[in-house]
């Protein structure tokens, strides 16, 4: 087999700027958004430039969430953008996903309230995308808009989209199981490597993401045993807009890697360049997106992104002391109307926002290592949320950070019984926050894989 090269990127969320990203409403929405939007368009079109102009790989996969959130504009002007990257020579293939066709798309065009877009349906995505792999299948399934396409010589892709007419971001049944064990059994026939690449991640990409319902594919315990079972040791993700590579096993111990990447257009903007070495070998390299024409205050084009992150995290921690009722509702919490419950979660987040790494140790009756004591808990605090979207997170227990964090850590321990993962699974809790807080296994960014 030859050694093989391809680009991945995801979650580019096209945004056609004409639309409105704008004014006062749009600056509210904007302070809880990790993701960029009036700068979405301008990165997108830096990044198919730069893979245009690219002569290291003929390949480019795209894992999904293609447009902001399904304007129809934004899919007619993406769709173009990919057409000049396939004239540049590139084999282009993606996939959609929910945020393709959501069912109510909107725009911010300087007014106090989003308005509505027009968007697309989910069977009318095809007609934007068809040139961008599923024209190039060897094998369709038009309900779920999956395919198979050969990548280049011993080295296929099957691309799965878990959304149909019907709903979105669903469990698999077992027809599709079906299809998807009679595609990877005829990969092995034929003597190809299979890879699969599918919007949603199978593996949580940080372990606290497992608590999260909509953080992975429904049923993914079924969708690994189904796809190592069957020669497919390897996936690539996005939806988190995190970074992360993960390993599982399959119930029968077949290997089982997630390589999930960060948005194109939020902290952290990565792109993969990945090479297939052998049948049994792929090497994974992470490169920052390029910069883009913005004005970033001065700032690099990532540390622009990174402020949007933290700016985001922020709120979220001060909205808590100052505004908890509009916070909690922004974060999704339904319900909280009750004044006793406000006035604690304003209590709470004005300590969290005053706090040091000492004095919360104390509350806790836990033992501050002394070079932290006197760091501001938020800091800490912030930096935990936004490594588990970085990955490679640093707080291990070689460091003052992680062994204070693991002591706190501990103290809430007897949590875990009453904690079950969003698939129903066990959790430890202690295990689960030491291991978001500190990576211990694979680089998030740059690893060599062994498939077998
Ligand atoms: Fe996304
Ligand atoms: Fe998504």
């Amino acid at each position: 087999m030859k050694e093989f090269s391809f680009w991945l990127i995801t979650d580019t969320h096209f945004f056609k700027n004409s639309l409105g990203a704008w004014g006062e409403g749009y600056n509210e929405f904007m302070s809880l958004e990790q993701k960029c939007f009036a700068e979405t368009e301008t990165i997108d079109r830096a990044i198919i430039q730069y893979l245009c102009e690219d002569q290291s790989a003929d390949t480019v996969l795209i894992a999904g969430d293609l447009s902001f959130n399904g304007e129809k504009e934004s899919h007619k002007e993406f769709s173009k953008l990919l057409g000049q990257l396939k004239d540049s020579g590139k084999n282009v293939f993606v996939v959609t996903a929910g945020h393709d066709c959501a069912p109510h798309p909107f725009c911010f065009p300087g007014t106090a309230e989003k308005q509505p877009a027009e968007g697309v349906l989910f069977d009318e995505l095809l007609d934007y995308y068809h040139a961008f792999g599923y024209d190039q299948a060897i094998a369709f399934n038009r309900e779920h808009l999956s395919y198979v396409a050969q990548l280049s010589e011993g080295v296929r892709l099957l691309v799965l989209c878990n959304d149909t007419a019907q709903g979105r971001a669903l469990e698999y049944d077992d027809a599709f199981y079906g299809w998807i064990v009679e595609q990877c059994r005829q990969a092995q026939r034929d003597g190809q490597l299979m890879l699969a690449m599918e919007h949603y991640p199978v593996i949580a990409g940080q372990p606290i993401l497992q608590l999260i319902g909509d953080a992975r594919q429904k049923g993914a315990r079924r969708l690994i045993d189904t796809l190592a079972d069957n020669g497919v040791h390897l996936i690539f993700t996005g939806h988190m807009h995190n970074q992360s590579i993960n390993l599982e096993h399959s119930a029968n111990g077949a290997k089982f890697y997630d390589v999930c990447t960060g948005s194109a257009i939020g902290c952290p903007a990565f792109m993969r360049f990945c090479t297939v070495k052998d049948e049994k070998t792929v090497e994974i390299k992470s490169v920052p997106i390029p910069d883009f024409e913005w004005d970033t205050g001065g700032r690099s084009c990532t540390d622009y992104m990174q402020s949007v992150f933290d700016a985001m995290i922020n709120t979220c921690i001060t909205g808590l002391r100052d505004n908890p009722a509009k916070t909690l509702r922004k974060l999704g919490v339904k319900g909280v109307d009750n004044q006793m419950i406000l006035k604690l979660v304003g209590k709470v987040g004005k300590f969290l926002n005053e706090a040091s790494c000492g004095k919360m140790c104390r509350v806790l009756c836990v033992k501050c290592d002394p070079e932290i004591k006197n760091l501001r808990f938020l800091t800490l605090a912030s930096n935990l949320a936004r490594y588990a979207f970085c990955g490679d997170q640093p707080y291990t227990d070689q460091t003052p950070e992680g062994r204070t964090l693991l002591r706190i850590f501990k103290r809430f321990n007897f949590l875990s019984k009453k904690l079950h993962g969003s698939q129903g699974e066990t959790v430890d809790l202690y295990e689960m926050l030491k291991h978001s807080a500190g990576n211990y296994g694979i680089s998030d960014y740059n690893a060599t894989l062994v498939l077998e």
